[in-house]
């Protein structure tokens, strides 16, 4: 069988898509708010290079040499217990079930692409008003936008690795850097740039508590896409003698840009028209649509711009994380393609109705237990508990499961004096770091 492999190019640009999404964005700048700006944008960016690199360069190396989908991945990569360790390939399901909401979420974004084109509210409370009334009250709205992301992400992947993913990033990731930049230029001129610069490096130390490093963990590995075989999928189509270490470099340094550039276009937009860096996931929805408005007709366009870039960011995203199950369906049980594909895209979708349900009044009452709804739980588990106990199998498989020979002739070459370096990262840091987090992140959320 020819398998389908992306170029060098296409890669960097598909795994950097996968990293780059609603959480780059949308979650990073208000979290990096929550937490007090600079002091969390430091550990955030110590977490991502102590541990995100090496366990990216992991999971890389996985799918690179099993070459398959993740369960057979690791069944074959494991010299012992091979019954049992794939199981760590099912840390795929993660994907489809992040699907549940982040495709919820795209249908939000496309509905502000199409208002922003003729309305801004005209004030946060306005602007608050508005998406509540999406939210608990408009299903239809939402469900004809998650029907549009469905039928979009689903077509994508049915085309594969080439002729969809690889395509599809193509143009949707350059195009999202030059609005993005665009965008982070305009803001440069503005007088409120140097707040923004001040409120994301500046670091108030006071602000930080012990949730803070547990929350940059946990964001490290939701924004590097690692602990669910999204990289390790994209991983197995990459170029024979490919250098793992220059691609895992690319992903981490566009991902990181990213979302600093984001943090800081949009925090200076915040200070220079609207209420400053207003807290809470509502900060893109809600009090970024009042800033705009007070740009006038600019507004509108830059309003539009932003959207549709994160929209695309959100899209690149969500076919990285249906394609590993996608990928398992067509290596294990011989599906098609299309089937695979289409059954996936409809798993997402259908439970996607209920997560979307969850959050409207008259529904919400039945799909909530806990004090959680259903949207948030699959959020909760999903983020909280599953990505980091993957990154942590993943550590431990590459660490003490596969031979050390075989990783050492691969990587050896690749990291010169920093093998060692990076094994005993793998091996003791990152075990250690993530049994903390995962400890802690169920307690504190
Ligand atoms: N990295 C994506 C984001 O930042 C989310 C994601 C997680 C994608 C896991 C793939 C795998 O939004």
């Amino acid at each position: 069988m020819k398998i389908a492999r992306f170029s060098r190019v296409g890669f960097i640009l598909a795994a950097a898509g996968s990293a780059v999404g609603l959480g780059n964005i949308w979650k990073f700048p208000y979290i990096a708010g929550e937490y007090g700006g600079g002091a969390f944008v430091l550990i955030y960016l110590f977490t991502v290079l102590l541990i995100g690199f090496s366990i990216m360069i992991a999971e890389m190396l996985i799918g690179y040499l099993g070459r398959r989908d993740t369960v057979t991945s690791f069944e074959e990569l494991s010299p012992r217990h091979k019954h049992l360790w794939k199981f760590a390939g099912f840390q795929s399901l993660a994907g489809l079930f992040i699907m549940i909401f982040y495709s919820v979420v795209i249908g939000w974004i496309f509905n502000y692409i199409v208002t922003s084109l003729s309305s801004l509210p005209s004030n946060v409370q306005e602007a608050e008003v508005i998406f509540n009334a999406m939210l608990h009250t408009d299903a239809l709205t939402q469900l004809f936008y998650h029907t549009i992301a469905f039928v979009w992400i689903t077509y994508v992947l049915t085309k594969g690795v080439k002729g969809g993913i690889e395509k599809m990033n193509f143009v949707l990731m350059p195009t999202l850097m030059l609005i993005l930049g665009g965008l982070f230029l305009y803001a440069t001129t503005l007088d409120a740039f140097s707040q923004a610069v001040e409120f994301m490096f500046y670091p108030d130390w006071s602000k930080i508590n012990s949730n803070a490093f547990v929350v940059a963990v946990g964001h490290a590995f939701f924004t590097l896409s690692l602990g669910m075989g999204a990289i390790m999928t994209y991983s197995a189509s990459m170029q024979k003698n490919s250098n793992l270490v220059k691609n895992a470099f690319w992903v981490v340094f566009l991902d990181t840009s990213i979302a600093i550039v984001a943090g800081l276009m949009l925090f200076t937009f915040l200070y220079q028209y609207g209420s400053g860096p207003a807290q809470g996931p509502g900060l893109v929805f809600i009090s970024l649509p009042a800033a705009f408005y007070e740009m006038g007709i600019l507004g509108n366009v830059f309003a539009v711009l932003f959207f549709l870039a994160l929209a695309f960011a959100g899209l690149t995203s969500a076919v990285s994380l249906v394609e590993p199950m996608v990928q398992y369906f067509i290596d294990r049980f011989s599906w098609s393609r299309l089937k695979s594909s289409i059954y996936m895209g409809l798993f997402f979708y259908l439970v996607g109705v209920a997560a979307l349900l969850s959050n409207v009044d008259g529904y919400k009452e039945a799909l909530t237990w806990g004090g959680k709804n259903f949207f948030d739980w699959v959020d909760y588990v999903t983020a909280a508990i599953m990505l980091p106990v993957g990154g942590l199998l993943m550590a431990i498989f590459v660490g003490f499961v596969m031979e050390k020979s075989r990783v050492e002739s691969v990587m050896r070459p690749q990291l010169g004096w920093a093998f060692d370096a990076w094994y005993f990262s793998l091996r003791y840091v990152t075990p250690v770091a993530m049994f903390v987090v995962i400890i802690s992140l169920m307690g504190i959320i």
